[in-house]
């Protein structure tokens, strides 16, 4: 077990990576403890659990609400929960994001920390102490910043996680690569195999080296002012490929990976072998590099994404392989070229 520590304006966080879902008691009181699961975490690993009360929500981005929160602040009350209540969230980015926020707020803010039961909440959701909601199917409308005490990425729990899930983690350890260590990029190409497989041994290290890229650009800029934004490389045009094609969000954030790679390639940024290189790594991974998607539908997308300011967006590019940069781009330019 190896432990990453994030230093945020809200109190540090210990993310500790390969440490088990069983070893829990060291953290905890389980007599104050609360734990928020979804139904899915439930059926597996129930029986490893801490003996604490359990709060179950259901799966799926459409759960990730307003209500859920609502009902699980009820429950809190419901169980006589005081402030020194701690909340454990047992799951994937969802019930982190859940947790972390009904945290927040429950009793103006209790005590809270994550097993993280996926490959994208251990490598990236649950790392960095953003948190929130969705409102009407809009992604993070509400939510805070707020680092959870610590962060517990046992590699075990990724067998029973479904293939498909799988790839989503994949898509934003090569993110975390390609922004920010070439060295990671070039064992990810060694050990391709091997990550398929889910190999313990391997996935710990590629969830470390991704939680400690994430940590070091998080403990530079908590907030999101300028550093973070390199965390959003493959994610402008990413979600917007999510939106109109309606695949999985690591594809997309592939396929947005590539497409940012060939603009970096045309400001002369990147090689055309480096741009190679990811694209053959994402596939040897069996993301997918290219997704139809409607041009049109990928404008209006990128209209209402959060975070652009008029008609420029702030666009990451590589500098190379595990180097990147923020430009100012139009959307008509991303779309054009
Ligand atoms: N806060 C952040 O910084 C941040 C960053 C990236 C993503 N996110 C959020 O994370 C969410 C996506 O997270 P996710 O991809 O983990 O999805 P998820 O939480 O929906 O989990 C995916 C599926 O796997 C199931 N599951 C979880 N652990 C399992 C296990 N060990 N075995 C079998 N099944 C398991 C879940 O029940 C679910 O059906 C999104 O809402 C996204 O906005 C947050
Ligand atoms: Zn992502």
């Amino acid at each position: 077990m190896r432990t990453l520590e994030i230093k945020g304006a809200s109190g540090s966080s210990a993310i500790r990576v390969g440490e088990r879902l069983g070893s829990q008691t060291k953290y905890i009181v389980p007599e104050r403890t609360v734990i928020i699961t979804d139904t899915n975490v439930r059926r597996y690993y129930e029986e490893m659990f801490p003996r604490c009360s359990i709060i179950t929500v259901g799966t799926g981005e459409k759960i990730k609400t307003l209500e859920t929160a609502g009902s699980i602040l009820e429950e809190l009350i419901g169980h006589g929960a005081d402030r020194s209540v701690f909340l454990l969230g047992i799951g994937g980015g969802i019930v982190c994001d859940i947790t972390g926020f009904v945290a927040s707020i429950y009793l103006r803010g209790v005590r809270y920390g994550f097993v993280a039961s996926t490959l994208l909440a251990q490598a990236d959701a649950s790392v960095g102490g953003k948190n929130g909601v969705n409102i009407r199917g809009y992604k993070n409308m509400a939510g805070v910043f707020n680092q959870p005490e610590f962060v517990i990425c046992d590699p075990e729990l990724l067998k029973t996680l479904p293939k498909k899930e799988v790839q989503c983690g994949f898509a934003e350890i090569v993110k975390h690569a390609a922004i920010a260590d070439k060295a990671m990029f070039g064992f990810l190409e060694e050990n391709y195999r091997g990550a398929l497989a889910l190999d313990p041994e391997i996935i710990e290290k590629l969830v470390y080296d991704s939680v400690r890229i994430k940590a070091s650009v998080v403990n530079r800029d908590e907030k999101e002012k300028g550093e973070r934004r390199k965390l959003n490389f493959g994610h402008t045009l990413g979600h917007a490929i999510e939106k109109a094609a309606g695949v999985s969000h690591g594809e997309a954030v592939a396929a947005g990976m590539k497409a940012a790679s060939d603009i970096s390639v045309r400001k002369g940024l990147l090689s055309a072998a480096d741009a190679k290189r990811i694209e053959n790594l994402l596939a040897n991974l069996g993301l997918p590099t290219e997704i139809p998607a409607d041009k049109q539908k990928l404008m209006d997308a990128l209209g209402k994404d959060k975070k652009r300011e008029g008609d420029i967006v702030h666009f990451v590019l590589l500098n190379g392989i595990g180097n990147a940069v923020v430009e100012n781009i139009s959307i008509r330019e991303l779309l054009h070229g």
